[in-house]
Order: C-alpha cells, then structure tokens, then sequence
C-alpha cells in the first residue's frame, strides 16, 4: 500500500469538514498539533521590495541599480516584495477565483485528483505530520500541486482554469528566468552560462494552490510547518493580502503584510546552493486564523528536472571550494518529501 507512505493523502477536505459542521467550535483532534504559536512573530516592516520594472528597464543606470537591490535582498532576507511586476491584475483576480472555486467543489470531485505518488503530476489534499510518537497530524490546509512545466497538467474543472494557469505560469516562468539572470549578473556570471547550466529552457516549474479555511483554534494547528521551498524563486500571491506567512530571521519568526498588487518571492534552496551560499533560502511557515478563509498561490520555478544542480564552477574557483554537494535537482525534491515533514531542510544535512 503506497498511500500509507505518502506525507499527503485526501481523506476529507478540511473545507468539507468546516462545511459539514454549522459551527465548529474545537478543532478535531487529528488537526490539534498542541501549541504552535508558542515563539509568537513579530510584524516585518522591512522586507525588501524590488521593482521589477526598473530590474528589466532599457535605462542601464536603473537597471543597475535594482540588480544591485536584488542581489542585497538574495543575501540578506532570502525573501522580497515584487512590485510593478506587469501582470495584469485581472489576471491574477481571475486566478485566484477559480483557484478558490476548485477548493469548493465537492471533495468526490477533488478526489479525483488524488495523488497516486510523491511524484504524481496533479496533487489534491492534506500534509500529514508525524509527531515522535508515530502519531498523525493533519495540517490545516486544502492544496492543489500541478506540474505546469515543461509538461502542463490540470484539472479539468473549473472549466476556466486551464486557459488561466497557462497564462500565468508562463508568465511567472519569464519574470524567474529574469530573476535569475539579474542575480547571475551580480555575481558576475555569464548568463548564457547559468541558462544552459540550470538548463532553464526545460525548467521544472510548479503550480501550488493553498486554501485555509476559518480556523476555530487557529493556535493549535498550522497552515504548513516551517519548511525551506526548492528550486530557485517561488513566486507568490496572497488573496486580500491577508497575514499568516512568516519568515524565520535569526532565529525569529517576522509576520509578513504584503502590499496591494505585489508579490512576495523568495529564494529556493537550488539558488542558494548554485550561487555558493551567496543567496538564501529561508525558512517560512503559514498559520492560520479564525474568522477568513485565506487562499495563496505558489509557483516553484526549479532548474530543469535531470540537472544535477552544485555551486556554479567560476564560483567554486572564486571561493576556493564547494560549500554544497551536487545533487539531481528531482532526488533533492523527492527525498524531501518522502521524509517526515519537520521542518530540517536536507540542506542543513548537506553543510
Ligand atoms: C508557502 O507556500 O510556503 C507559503 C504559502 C502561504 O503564505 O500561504
Ligand atoms: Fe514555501
């Protein structure tokens, strides 16, 4: 039974369950992970924010400049807001109403997309966390997981998404591969170079929906345990702007509030280990509250899914070594997810 070894499965939807109960007052005791919000996070005013009209303008003087912001931002928080990122916000209005539409079909609907594998293509339901005692926890998020690239799948309701998702994730695929590029420049590589290295033309790109529903104990449970995201940038969008994302910074918990129309986009393990542990991936986690239901979208941009990812070569010459071992970019995801989901990035392993 290859299920039972999964860290997700789709038993019931946790919006059916909140459907399904007129007023839940105490959480089931399969969500209650006892308390999570015991370090508490303090509000973040200071994440950086990069324009990426100006990372992508003809004026070199502007151009140099937001490369210059960027590469501070890799380095110092491993997190940025995108602002005047150019997609249209109709676009992403329409995303996140028929993302919110599929977490409302009927869990017999959604479960047709179960996933059959850690590697399955479509992955609809829940994360599962063991505790030391070998117990089960469920986590307190809905999530859709699609393979948008070089092979795009999808759902085939709402009807709409398709058409959506496949302007959206090629144009989210576009801006990582500029992003990469602008953090290439400043570390003086050729971007030829990195393009062929991470070979980018076939990049590996994912699709996350993330539905929160109203939470009756908001802290005794979590969205997503902290965890490190894979890949290069993960670009992301959170409906209203509403909190619950928060970043681990010197071993403190920073509660972000993203403004209207932007992005939060933050660096993936990948990059930190291609760029010599110039750029950071930093630990994030999602909680939850009480009175909204909270929607976010995540898409991973990764390198492409056979290349064997290390520090870049004219970085290793310039250090004097490798701090990272190399590794196929898709064993790297995959063992992750195959482990216990505890929140030690198996790049921790690897220093
Ligand atoms: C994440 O994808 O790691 C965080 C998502 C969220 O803010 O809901
Ligand atoms: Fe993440």
């Amino acid at each position: 039974d290859t299920a039972r070894h999964l860290p997700f499965e789709f038993n019931e939807s946790v919006q059916s369950l909140v459907d399904a109960s007129d007023n839940l007052k105490a959480l089931p005791s399969k969500y209650n992970l006892g308390d999570t919000n015991d370090t508490g996070a303090s509000s973040c005013e200071s994440l950086p924010v990069i324009d990426y009209s100006a990372l992508t303008s003809s004026d070199p003087h502007q151009r140099s400049k937001a490369v210059a912001e960027l590469a501070e931002a890799c380095t110092d928080w491993g997190f940025f807001v995108l602002v005047n990122h150019g997609v249209p916000e109709e676009l992403i209005e329409s995303l996140f109403a028929t993302v919110r539409e599929f977490f409302r079909l009927s869990d017999d609907e959604k479960k047709k997309y179960e996933a059959k594998s850690t590697s399955s293509p479509i992955a609809c339901g829940n994360f599962n966390l063991k505790s030391t005692s070998n117990e089960t926890f469920t986590l307190w998020r809905d999530f859709l997981k699609l393979y948008v690239h070089p092979d795009f799948y999808c759902p085939t309701k709402p009807q709409p998404l398709r058409e959506i998702l496949v302007e959206y994730t090629e144009r989210t695929r576009k801006m990582a591969r500029e992003l990469v590029g602008a953090v290439a420049e400043s570390m003086e590589l050729d971007r030829k170079y990195v393009e062929e290295a991470l070979e980018l033309d076939s990049s590996f790109q994912k699709f996350g929906g993330n539905f929160y529903p109203p939470c009756p104990q908001p802290e005794q449970t979590l969205g997503l345990p902290a965890h490190n995201d894979p890949g290069l940038f993960t670009i992301l969008l959170i409906h209203n702007g509403l909190a619950g994302l928060q970043i681990e910074r010197q071993s403190h918990w920073f509660e972000v509030n993203p403004p209207p129309n932007s992005m939060i986009v933050n660096v993936g393990d990948h990059l930190e280990i291609f760029s010599n542990g110039r750029c950071k991936s930093s630990r994030h986690r999602a909680v939850v509250n009480k009175e909204r239901e909270r929607l976010s979208i995540a898409v991973g941009n990764g390198p492409g899914k056979d290349v064997v990812v290390g520090p870049a070569v004219p970085l290793v010459e310039k250090d004097g070594g490798a701090l990272y071992r190399s590794m196929k970019y898709q064993e790297y995801v995959e063992s992750q997810l195959s482990r216990t989901f505890d929140g030690i990035s198996i790049l921790d392993e690897q220093r």
